[in-house]
């Protein structure tokens, strides 16, 4: 097997070298297409697995899957018959053979990520490396976890007149310098709504940063710990408060953090939508102009 960094620095300078990859414009997300799906698992709930990734997971021979992060009820309702192994602790250059061999024998191999691939999924890289070693590979989205959250709570992440923008981030950390941790940025911006991933253990330090950069300590933020599984919960702060409430509740990953107002669904004006479109003044360019 080609060593996975140089498998995917090659494929990187091929995609450099040529024109667009031909699948772009020859298939369509949600197809089912040749090669092993890298499938978005959602947040828990085997219900929030769309049906392409249902069926693709129900037809598997091998499910590699995202360890604790995907709800083990899900395996039993949809693979229970599947070999199932986890990725944790597994690194490319044991994961990348393991679906190869799998694929080339024949087998259904299936790659089953939390929430949606594309959210700190770390897919492309093992995607890269088995193209490289001729597997074909896709995506099949899936519901990420601040959808779900969002849904928990009842609200919109963008909401008219309070947030008019999202921002899906992580806290600096051993993965990310602190000079790329844009956070209080994103705060400080006032409208936008700033979704937390990966960063459950950090919430504390996170927020005495922000203080410290003199953001309103009275900003909402609110933490939906393993949304649509049957233990979720849902802890309520501010700025100031919500370290030690998660500190109590003692929740230290696998949780959404939220900052903004509208997981309090506070202050929001009526939308254009159903307003003055609808009666027929000033059309919108587009109803996805007025969409929200
Ligand atoms: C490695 S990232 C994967 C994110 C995933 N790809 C997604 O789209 O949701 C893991 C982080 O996602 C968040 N997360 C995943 N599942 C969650 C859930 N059911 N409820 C709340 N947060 C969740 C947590 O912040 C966790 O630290």
């Amino acid at each position: 097997m080609t060593d996975p960094q140089t498998a995917i620095d090659a494929e990187a300078d091929a995609r450099a070298a040529t024109e667009r990859d031909p699948r772009v414009a020859d298939r369509t997300a949600g197809e089912v297409q040749e090669g092993i799906p890298f499938i978005g698992a959602g947040p828990g709930d085997p219900g929030l697995l769309t049906v392409t990734g249902r069926e693709l997971v129900e037809a598997a021979d091998l499910v590699v899957h995202a360890g604790s992060l995907v709800n083990s009820d899900l395996l039993t309702e949809y693979c229970a018959d599947a070999e199932q192994v986890s990725s944790i602790g597994k690194d490319l250059e044991a994961l990348v053979p393991l679906m190869r061999d799998a694929y080339e024998e024949g087998r259904e191999v299936v790659r089953l990520h939390s929430g949606d691939p594309a959210i700190y999924g770390a897919a492309v890289e093992q995607m890269d490396a088995l193209e490289h070693e001729g597997v074909p590979t896709y995506v099949v989205p899936g519901v990420t976890s601040a959808f779900a959250a969002s849904a928990t709570l009842r609200t919109q992440l963008t909401l008219n007149g309070v947030a008019n923008h999202v921002a899906f981030t992580r806290p600096q950390g051993k993965t990310l310098d602190p000079e790329e941790d844009h956070i209080g940025e994103f705060v400080g911006m006032g409208d936008v709504t700033t979704c937390l991933y990966l960063g459950t253990h950090a919430v504390a330090e996170t927020m005495d940063r922000l203080i410290d950069a003199g953001h309103d300590p009275d900003i909402p933020v609110t933490v939906v710990y393993h949304a649509s599984w049957p233990d979720e919960d849902v802890i309520e702060g501010t700025i100031a408060t919500i370290g030690d409430r998660l500190d109590e509740a003692g929740y230290r990953a696998s949780a959404m953090v939220v900052i903004g107002d509208a997981a309090r669904k506070a202050g929001y004006e009526r939308s254009y939508l159903y307003d003055g479109f609808a009666n027929g003044d000033e059309p919108a360019d587009s109803q996805q102009e007025a969409d929200d």
